[in-house]
């Protein structure tokens, strides 16, 4: 099975941004405890990549990757870390020709049909739709993967999505999983709230029905 294929069996993939690398292990148990055992690990902190190492190296049951990944050298860094796949919130071909060679499986960021174009061309079995929300919703999601259905494409919309909303896109054939900040923010993990993000986990995924 494809590691996105795991990550649209759980429907909904935490989105985090983690500024101290030691809070890694208590915010990984406080997904399982959640029963969502899954994160994206953004590189926009000094500590994600030790961060995400230290969840790769000692809790094996988490499905980790890296998302803001804007560079070759990220690729490299993402991948020996222990990512199992990659994101972006735009598309960068030659960061996805890295990546493919790499076997970094990595899902580009798009928000027009031309960007879609580029991640199909380059091979894409996945791509987030970024940012979900400003920029037109599930209303452009549909029109942008209208075209593209045949392509078996599958779309991870992020950027303003809610536990109101995951229903409504996931409720989309093509969104395999959505993703969002709200399950673990910034000062969630800052202030130690695990019992709140074990929680939020857990009422995102009773609302994943499938
Ligand atoms: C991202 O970091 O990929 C998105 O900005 C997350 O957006 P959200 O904070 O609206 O969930």
């Amino acid at each position: 099975m494809s590691v996105f294929h795991e990550l649209a069996r759980f429907g909904v993939v935490p989105v985090i941004v983690l500024d101290r690398a030691e809070d890694a292990l208590p915010l990984a148990d406080a997904l399982i405890a959640g029963g969502l055992p899954l994160a994206e690990i953004t590189l926009r902190t000094p500590q994600a990549l030790a961060g995400l190492a230290e969840i790769a190296r000692h809790r094996p049951a988490m499905l980790v990757g890296a998302g803001t990944v804007l560079t070759e050298d990220q690729v490299h860094e993402a991948k020996a870390a222990g990512a199992r796949f990659a994101l972006s919130p735009g598309i960068d071909p030659l960061v996805l020709t890295e990546a493919q060679g790499a076997g970094l499986p990595f899902a580009p960021g798009i928000a027009t049909a031309t960007e879609v174009q580029m991640a199909l061309r380059a091979g894409c079995e996945m791509v987030k739709f970024f940012p979900a929300v400003p920029a037109g919703g599930i209303a452009l999601l549909k029109s942008i993967a209208a075209p593209y259905v045949h392509t078996g494409l599958g779309y991870n919309p992020t950027g303003g999505v809610t536990a109101e909303t995951l229903g409504d896109w996931l409720a989309l054939p093509q969104v395999r999983a959505v993703g969002g900040t709200w399950i673990a923010t910034q000062a969630d993990i800052a202030t130690g709230a695990w019992e709140a993000i074990a929680h939020k986990a857990r009422a995102a995924v009773d609302l994943v029905t499938r």
